[in-house]
């Protein structure tokens, strides 16, 4: 079976009655969600979604999952989501679908993250996956030389489909920096966190609690103390 699949199908058996679901985005994310989508039709499975970006919301849609917004919720239950890197020591890098600052916002006021990946993804030390940080458009050429002075090889980013610069769901457009290696994660976040016309960075750091990976033989869980 395809490891995102199996990650996918795997992390939905931890949803159950009653929960809300942040519900991912991405390849590996979309598998989970049509596991909850069939567990919802043919196992009577009862639980609100919380999406993180506009592609999820239609899947979901699509699917009949019973959805409400981040606001109209206390709190999200479970969030189920993949990953573009995880460390050794279970920092991450997301966004590399470009949904990485609702993703984050999901992920804030989530009592449990699942990170579901395949084992390519699983690294020493973040980096070799390009940062994604998503910026304002207004300054942004700014923001390109500021990164470039640094040495931090940003790369605006554009559309699959053609050459237009991409913009977020969130009306933002993403700035990829290719560090090759990230040594200090907390101390780079810190220095986004504080760079005008930053509004969210893909270092998610000490926020998953469980990570699935998926190997050939089959799904490996990581409990993150
Ligand atoms: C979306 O912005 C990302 O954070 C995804 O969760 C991440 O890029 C993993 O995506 P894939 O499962 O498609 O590799």
């Amino acid at each position: 079976m395809d490891l995102k699949k199996m990650v996918g199908i795997e992390a939905a058996k931890s949803v159950q009655t009653g929960m809300i679901v942040g519900l991912g985005t991405g390849s590996t994310a979309f598998y989970m969600v049509e596991e909850v989508g069939r567990r919802i039709k043919e196992e009577n499975l009862k639980i609100v979604g919380v999406t993180t970006s506009k592609k999820t919301e239609a899947q979901a849609i699509e699917l009949g999952i019973p959805l409400k917004s981040i606001d109209e919720v206390p709190y999200v239950d479970l969030t189920i989501d993949g990953a573009d890197e995880i460390s050794s020591d279970f920092h991450g890098i997301k966004g590399g679908g470009a949904a990485l600052l609702f993703e984050k916002i999901v992920a804030s006021y989530s009592k449990e993250i699942i990170w579901i990946v395949d084992a390519s993804k699983m690294v020493k030390q973040l980096g070799k996956f390009p940062l994604p940080v998503e910026v304002v458009p207004y300054g942004s050429q700014q923001l390109l030389r500021l990164f470039e002075e640094k040495e931090m090889h940003p790369v605006l980013r554009k559309n699959l489909t053609n050459d237009k610069t991409l913009v977020t769901d969130g009306g933002h457009y993403i700035i990829d920096l290719h560090l090759d290696s990230i040594p200090d994660p907390l101390a780079l976040g810190t220095w986004l966190d504080s760079t005008v016309g930053v509004v969210e960075h893909g270092l998610f750091l000490s926020m998953v609690n469980k990570v699935i990976v998926g190997y050939n033989d089959g799904p490996k869980i990581l409990e993150v103390k």
